[in-house]
């Protein structure tokens, strides 16, 4: 299996009263089992669609043609969208770009992203950013009206027209949207854009592995089948192993029973910079997917988990203060590749020096899991619960892997929580508010 899950530092017997004991772990297994078949049954009725994409590696044919079929002159896409719809795309860039690639020959677009700021200085910082003779864009919304993309995107498509002309920039507009209906798509058949769908079944924040990640992915030549495939795999193994070895199901339970014993906020730290976005990305899915006023019967609970992104080492100098002294509200979750394919070993610089001659001749490698571990021990020392979840390597497959695994999590979650993991009223209500700001008449 790809991802491991080293929880024992959550445990009684490693953090004492503050951690939970192996009968509450036993306790809540059929619960798990009855989740799962809970989760199962609304997949087969094709209410739940993402448990699916991996396997059913959505257009893949329709997109390579897309991008075969755009100007040869093209080097960068502007990839437009905000929240699931453009997060998954962003964090993945982030950690694989450059290593997971294609074949050689295939086309790589250098992304540029936007429609998550609106502030006058980002916006101009993109339109100054891209060469907009050699550009396309992929605006990507799955309602097709939220105010941000469409407003960055009505902008940029000004930009493109008027260095391409409007025959031409109509041409270099893929939009990604609800396959039938929405504002988006309405505009995209009036212009003539190439479209990609985005399925009714799937949402924002589930989306990743759908047209919505994968066409930017591939766009920048990042081998996004690698991608499926881990996260296939880890899908496979989540439908047959039994709910206490199952990586996804544990961290539904375990989160779960530290929230109920006070444990409210989750801090999820990467260490590997290239997963500072994931940190992010996991951090949308957690807090919009869990936090709800409403349990699924519609009884008040105003219930959910708070996910803190850090990202090691670096926290370790900042909010680790915080965790490893401050109030007991917390669980952290590491994250570790356990093999990086490059290393470097440390010179012996200053040999007669014994503040950093220590560390001469040790690897890299070696410094980051030492970080890590160190931090995990400090954590314990002061009863503090943490857990590690354990990559291989930093490749596709093993992305593929956590970020299917962190999403079937959340389902399992929502289960737990009894919470509905799939709606977002909270951000559709703030969504009212700024139509009624704006003017709009109608939502
Ligand atoms: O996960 C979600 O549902 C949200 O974060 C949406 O992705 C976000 O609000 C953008 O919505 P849309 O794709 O409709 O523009």
């Amino acid at each position: 299996m790809a991802l491991r899950y080293d929880f024992l530092n959550m445990m009684r017997n490693r953090v004492g009263a503050e951690g939970v004991s192996p009968e509450e772990v036993q306790a809540i297994a059929g619960w798990l089992e009855a989740s799962r078949r809970a989760l199962a049954d609304r997949k087969k009725t094709g209410e739940l669609g993402f448990f699916d994409v991996p396997k059913r590696r959505p257009n893949r044919e329709a997109m390579r043609k897309l991008l075969r079929a755009l100007d040869p002159s093209i080097e960068t896409l502007v990839v437009i969208g905000i929240g699931g719809s453009l997060l998954g795309a962003q964090a993945v860039h982030e950690a694989l770009q450059g290593l997971e690639t294609l074949r050689r020959g295939e086309r790589a677009l250098k992304l540029v992203f936007a429609g998550d700021a609106t502030d006058p200085r980002a916006v101009r910082d993109v339109v100054e950013r891209v060469d907009w003779k050699r550009a396309a864009i992929n605006v990507i919304s799955k309602s097709g009206d939220t105010i941000e993309p469409m407003a960055i995107f009505s902008l940029l498509r000004h930009e493109l027209i008027r260095a391409v002309g409007h025959e031409k920039a109509m041409k270099r507009i893929i939009a990604t949207t609800d396959a039938k209906k929405g504002t988006l798509q309405a505009i995209a058949a009036r212009e003539g854009y190439a479209t990609l769908p985005i399925p009714g079944n799937v949402g924002g924040r589930f989306s990743v592995f759908t047209e919505v990640g994968a066409f930017p992915l591939l766009a920048a030549g990042i081998n996004v089948d690698e991608l499926w495939k881990g996260a296939a795999a880890e899908d496979a193994a989540f439908w047959k192993t039994a709910p206490l070895k199952s990586v996804p199901m544990l961290y539904a339970a375990l989160q779960w029973l530290l929230y109920r014993r006070g444990k409210t906020i989750s801090v999820f730290m990467p260490y590997a910079k290239r997963l500072t976005l994931v940190g992010q990305w996991y951090r949308q899915l957690w807090a919009e997917s869990l936090g709800k006023k409403t349990d699924r019967k519609k009884k008040p609970v105003d219930i959910g988990p708070t996910p803190v992104a850090a990202v090691g080492p670096a926290d370790q100098h900042s909010q680790i203060q915080l965790y490893n002294e401050g109030p007991f509200d917390k669980s952290v979750t590491f994250i570790e590749i356990d093999d990086f394919d490059i290393d470097a070993r440390l010179p012996d610089s200053w040999p007669d020096i014994e503040g950093v001659s220590y560390f001469s001749g040790h690897t890299l490698r070696k410094l980051v899991h030492a970080e890590r571990q160190a931090t995990a021990e400090a954590l314990t020392d002061n009863r503090r619960p943490n857990g590690t979840l354990h990559l291989p390597d930093l490749s596709g497959r093993s992305l593929g892997a956590l970020l299917q695994s962190l999403m079937i999590a959340t389902a399992m979650a929502g289960e737990l929580f009894d919470v509905n993991a799939f709606d977002q009223p909270g951000v559709e209500a703030g969504k009212k508010h700024m139509s009624r700001l704006l003017g709009r008449k109608t939502r």
